[in-house]
């Protein structure tokens, strides 16, 4: 059904919002103010824009020759100031949702071209292969030629990597290609696949000419030059499908925040290291303790901190903080706590934040919604929230990473 829509607002998915008689109508890739024609789809609450008859004064020009069509950017079309103030809205929103209202500071933003690791979708369309993003709204992948988002290096490595890994499909009709930008090249693992023993190998000639440090398929990888980063002052080597922050730029201001609310503390614990994002620099001024359930990421973190130099002691601890959170009383021993938990977060963790009497808490979060339940917690616990900072990690999409800060109020045993 075709219809005329005015766009009221923008939803947290970054979609203009419709109000009609039959409930709200949500229109991607239009602005508030906004008079569209649309087409309402089958479910009656998104509607596909078809055409704009009144241009918000904010629409600028996409960065994207993809935008609209790619399911991976949600807002390119607004101009940068208020396109960042709705991200930080999202922040203000979650907190707030949870009775938490605390200043929230504007959001740090990352420049284009400065994501170093993305996952695409290989899919097998007749004859050919596409290799790229999923179309908006459908299950079907649509090929990508650019994406302004991405590490230049990354993207010119597309075409060269669709003929690679295209043999490794077999029998199946689509993979996931996860690409991570490593100093010494790109770090390629092909996930939903099972290739033949012999497959990685008879690639091998072909990765190294193209530019790849790693080709993983699986279980397997060959190996042409070791995927190592930097994370402060030591070296790691990447384990494939480990965690990393997905834009070096964002991790360098989220150290950096980390740091700041530890402030001089002498003793801190690291929960949900991963490979020792926050570890490395922690220990420049204090002795950390790392915890974290993947035992590939703490083998890393452990080698590295063998070989790195003018650091504080870093010890690691495998330990699952969802089932076997720190207790109260074990987190008594440290001047300050990180945590950094995946996008369910951490509520076991946050009951037990909420009962010691650390002084200083820096809580990291890539989703506001599970970060303001953890944070509504440690702060009726007797937290004071000093500082909330959105940093925007996952350029032109709804998703936004937080830093906040708290330092304890009240004692409470
Ligand atoms: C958002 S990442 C943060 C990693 C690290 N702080 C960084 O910045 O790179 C979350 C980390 O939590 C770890 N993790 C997931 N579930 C866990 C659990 N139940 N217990 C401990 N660690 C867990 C993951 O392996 C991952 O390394």
């Amino acid at each position: 059904m075709t219809v005329e829509l005015t766009i009221e607002r923008l939803g947290a998915q970054g979609d203009g919002i419709a109000e009609t008689v039959n409930g709200p109508v949500f229109v991607p890739f239009t602005l508030p103010g906004e008079r569209v024609g649309a087409t309402i789809e089958a479910d009656g609450t998104h509607a596909r824009c078809d055409a704009i008859f009144d241009e918000s004064p904010d629409r600028v020009k996409p960065v994207c020759p993809h935008f609209g069509v790619c399911g991976g950017c949600a807002l390119q079309q607004l101009k940068t100031s208020d396109y960042l103030n709705w991200k930080r809205e999202l922040v203000v929103q979650a907190l707030s949702s949870r009775g938490l209202k605390v200043p929230v500071e504007p959001v740090r933003p990352v420049p284009l071209g400065s994501r170093r690791r993305a996952t695409f979708r290989l899919e097998r369309r007749g004859q050919d292969v596409v290799l790229g993003y999923r179309r908006a709204r459908t299950h079907e992948t649509i090929d990508v030629v650019s994406c302004p988002i991405l590490s230049p290096s990354i993207v010119a490595a597309l075409s060269d990597l669709k003929r690679l890994v295209s043999p490794l499909l077999g029998g199946h009709n689509e993979a996931r290609i996860a690409v991570t930008e490593t100093e010494n090249g790109l770090d390629v693992t092909v996930e939903g696949v099972q290739p033949p023993e012999t497959a990685l190998a008879r690639l091998a000639g072909a990765a190294e000419a193209s530019g790849l440090a790693r080709l993983t398929a699986g279980g397997e990888s060959v190996t042409l030059a070791p995927p190592i980063l930097r994370l402060g002052r030591a070296r790691v080597t990447l384990p494939p499908g480990a965690f990393l922050q997905a834009s070096a730029h964002a991790e360098a201001e989220m150290v950096s925040l980390v740091c700041e609310g530890v402030g001089r503390s002498k003793r801190v614990a690291d929960l949900f290291s991963g490979l020792g994002t926050f570890s490395f620099t922690l220990a420049e001024r204090a002795a950390v303790d790392a915890y974290e359930s993947d035992t590939d990421a703490l083998a890393v973190l452990s080698e590295a901190t063998r070989h790195a130099t003018k650091l504080k002691p870093i010890r690691t601890q495998r330990r699952d903080l969802f089932r076997d959170p720190l207790g109260w009383q074990e987190l008594k021993r440290f001047d300050a706590v990180v945590f950094d938990p995946p996008r369910a977060g951490a509520v076991a963790q946050a009951e037990q934040l909420a009962k010691t009497t650390v002084k200083r808490i820096v809580a990291v979060s890539c989703n506001p919604g599970t970060l303001a339940r953890d944070l509504r917690l440690i702060v009726d616990g007797g937290y004071d929230i000093t500082r909330v900072v959105p940093v925007d990690q996952f350029l032109f999409s709804s998703h936004v990473e937080v830093v906040a800060h708290l330092t304890r109020k009240r004692r409470v045993r």
